[in-house]
């Protein structure tokens, strides 16, 4: 089964960035680890700033993976092009956000995406991506 873990801008920032909000672990590490405890899947990880290459990514793997876990970060409330692109596409994405961003500024708590995704993950760190894993590995899709 093959999984992507597709991350927006900052998020290369991740263990540095604001640890107070996103924790101290960068995303490299816990890659590492999420691997090893998903050896049956097949993951990738990509990460981009720039909202057009975040596009294309989804185009290229969004109708031959199994499923695409997405945090497209502050995109998320702004981008219509990210929410048009998970329209477009067949594979289902999973939206993940590490922080609970119904806590946070009004702006967050809008997102483009969440319509278009089969769920949405916030607030419980780096462990939602486990979640958002274990649907795709537990769930038919056909
Ligand atoms: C985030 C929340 C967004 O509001 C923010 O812009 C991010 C990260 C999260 O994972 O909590 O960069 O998506």
């Amino acid at each position: 089964m093959k999984i992507i873990i597709i991350h927006g801008p900052n998020l290369n920032l991740l263990g540095v960035r604001e640890p107070g909000i996103y924790g101290s672990e960068s995303f490299d590490a816990f890659f590492d680890t999420l691997k090893k405890e998903y050896a049956s899947l097949s993951l990738e990880y990509f990460q981009s700033n720039h909202e057009g290459a975040l596009v294309d990514k989804l185009h290229e793997v969004g109708f031959s993976y199994d499923g695409i876990v997405l945090n497209a970060a502050a995109y998320t409330h702004t981008s219509v092009a990210l929410g048009d692109a998970i329209a477009a596409i067949k594979t289902p994405v999973v939206e993940v956000h590490i922080s609970n961003v119904y806590a946070r500024e009004a702006f967050r708590h809008h997102s483009f995406i969440s319509k278009h995704c089969a769920g949405v993950i916030v607030g419980f760190g780096l462990p939602g991506y486990r979640l958002a894993l274990e649907y795709f590995a537990r769930t038919q899709h056909s």
